[in-house]
């Protein structure tokens, strides 16, 4: 995706794409209830992995790139969202290396799932907030 915004409106987005992966991590844990075939769940899982992937690059290249610089305590934050990100790749090598995978598959979806709400509650209201604040301009009139 492309999108040249603020922050706030970054982060507006990457939530908006949050509630559209969680409807398709829905229907992924559904088939993997139901009787589909290993290759029928790989191939189905390399599709959610793909759309997982397309949001991790843009939450990785147009906000945590930002972030990072903003304070320890946010830079700390985008590192463990990135091992994170490196954990659902690795994951979804092991299932579609797997002859059943089932297992690799459902702890990409609870990977995926923990993931979101630890970015909803922790990192985008980083970006939601004021960047520094505000202080007087050099040259403002001073009252004391
Ligand atoms: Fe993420
Ligand atoms: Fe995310």
């Amino acid at each position: 995706m492309q999108l040249n915004g603020s922050l706030p409106a970054i982060a507006a987005a990457l939530r908006a794409e949050h509630r559209l992966l969680r409807q398709m991590i829905t229907r992924m844990a559904d088939w993997l209830t139901e009787d589909v075939p290993p290759e029928a769940l790989k191939e189905r899982g390399r599709m959610l992995f793909e759309a997982l992937e397309d949001h991790a690059r843009y939450e990785e290249e147009e906000l945590f790139v930002h972030l990072r610089k903003r304070s320890p305590h946010a830079r700390r934050l985008v590192e463990m969202m990135e091992l994170v990100h490196e954990e659902v790749r690795e994951t979804l090598r092991a299932a579609l290396g797997s002859p059943d995978p089932r297992e690799d598959l459902w702890t990409l979806l609870q990977l995926s799932q923990e993931h979101f709400d630890v970015e909803e509650k922790e990192v985008f209201p980083l970006a939601e907030e004021p960047s520094e604040m505000p202080h007087p301009q050099e040259g403002s009139p001073c009252l004391t």
